[in-house]
């Protein structure tokens, strides 16, 4: 029998533990609920969550102001990763974006995070600057972080 194909939900302050428990399985400084209700309470910001029926698989989210919407976090717990999830995420929420004026979407990304800007890549973005130092790390200096952009349809 195919895998089920997880549903995508519009993400609410209600989902604020969803969302952070999806997020502590993706990065190495997690961020708690209350950031996520605080977020999730800002009109500019949208979020989706992947969810193979009550079981959260993935979570993006993108803040929109005038023309342009930028991608605040994606994650996808690691024994989901390679099933097109982030995929999907990216392509839903750069819908949605357009559909709130957003003619471009930024992000970035890690500049050792090669499975990330591959992703990223494949989605049609294309490297727009650097910012220096822009992540810490647990066990060595700051990291630089990638700027990349992509236009919306
Ligand atoms: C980056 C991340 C979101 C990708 O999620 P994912 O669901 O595994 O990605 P997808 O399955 O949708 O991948 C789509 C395409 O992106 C590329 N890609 C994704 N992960 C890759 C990897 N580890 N190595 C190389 N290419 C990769 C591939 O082209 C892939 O297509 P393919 O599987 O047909 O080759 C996931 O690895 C993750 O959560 N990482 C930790 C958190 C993170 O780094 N977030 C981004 C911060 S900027």
């Amino acid at each position: 029998m195919p895998a089920p194909v997880p549903d995508l939900i519009a993400a609410t302050p209600l989902h604020a533990d969803v969302l952070a428990a999806v997020h502590e399985t993706a990065f190495a400084y997690p961020w708690s609920a209350d950031d996520f209700a605080t977020l999730l309470a800002d009109p500019s910001v949208f979020g989706l969550i992947a969810a193979d029926g009550g079981s959260p698989c993935g979570m993006v989210l993108f803040r929109t102001v005038l023309d342009e919407a930028e991608v605040l976090t994606i994650g996808i717990p690691p024994e989901r990763r390679r099933q097109g999830l982030a995929a999907r995420l990216m392509a839903d929420a750069m819908t949605v974006a357009a559909t709130r004026g957003a003619e471009k979407v930024f992000l970035e990304v890690a500049d050792s995070n090669a499975a990330a800007q591959a992703l990223y890549l494949r989605l049609g973005f294309a490297v727009a600057g650097r910012r220096k130092q822009y992540y810490r790390t647990p066990d060595g200096p700051p990291e630089d972080a990638v700027v990349m952009v992509r236009p919306l349809p």
